[in-house]
């Protein structure tokens, strides 16, 4: 079970409200800070409706896209123009037409493999923060979010690869991926996530229920092991939930 320490549980009713609620929850960080904002984006499929939801007329305009950039915390590496492209999907849903180009800030994928991507990211993210080394009193970014693979990986950090354990580098690339899409990626690593003032995972519908099962016990997973070294919040609906938390509907 989840102890004190430990991440901050949210619950929602279904898919929907879980991303209404998280729509509030990164117009409340932008509102927080007056100055520059920072958001890094999530791959995968379960930010979809929350990036819908950004891009559409009640939201939109609730958000100071002058002050606002647009990182990714993984990528596919894919041209921008593949499907899997997970930069591509965020822009289709509400950064293109919105976000002043230059505030967009995709991992590039058209270097010569992950590890070029990698170290150009690196290299952009310490052009934008000042400085190479994370201060843990100035957050790199206002809020992270993020999502849980079947097998507890969280951007692309998957359990027992080397990936997992970096300290220095910012972003690492990743020849391999350990379940679909099998695309090489790039991906920021811990110390890079956590240097946020909010690191929120989404984690919705009953195919998470093992994942977020295996979560809820303890198990030394990525997922598990992303924290902000500000607040950390996971998101779930009650179809994530196991059973036994669940209760009768
Ligand atoms: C990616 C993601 C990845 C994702 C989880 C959950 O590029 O695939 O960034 O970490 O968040 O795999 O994916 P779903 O939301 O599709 O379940």
């Amino acid at each position: 079970m989840i102890a004190a320490d430990q991440p901050k549980l949210i619950v929602e009713t279904d898919a929907e409200a879980l991303a209404r609620a998280a729509a509030e929850r990164l117009l409340a960080r932008i509102a927080a800070n007056p100055g520059r904002i920072a958001i890094c984006l999530t791959g995968g499929s379960s930010p979809k409706r929350l990036y819908e939801l950004l891009g559409s007329d009640g939201w939109r305009g609730r958000i100071p896209w002058q002050r606002a950039h647009w990182f990714i915390g993984d990528e596919r590496f894919v041209p921008e123009s593949d499907p899997l492209n997970n930069m591509a999907i965020a822009r289709a849903a509400f950064l293109d037409g919105n976000a002043p180009p230059e505030h967009i800030h995709p991992i590039p994928t058209t270097g010569e493999n992950p590890e070029a991507g990698a170290e150009a990211y690196a290299r952009e993210l310490q052009a934008f923060y000042g400085s190479d080394r994370l201060d843990r009193a100035r957050p790199l970014f206002d809020l992270v979010l993020m999502g849980a693979g079947p097998d507890g990986h969280t951007a692309s950090l998957f359990p027992g690869f080397p990936e997992i354990e970096e300290t220095e580098r910012w972003a690492v690339g990743v020849p391999k991926a350990n379940v679909a899409p099998f695309v090489p990626r790039v991906s920021l690593t811990l110390p890079t996530l956590a240097s946020c003032r909010e690191m929120l995972f989404e984690i919705a519908g009953p195919d998470k229920r093992p994942i977020l099962t295996r979560l809820f016990n303890g198990e030394n997973l990525p997922a598990l092991r992303a924290r902000s070294n500000g607040e950390t919040v996971w998101m779930v609906d009650r179809a994530a939930l196991p059973e036994e938390i669940r209760g009768p509907r």
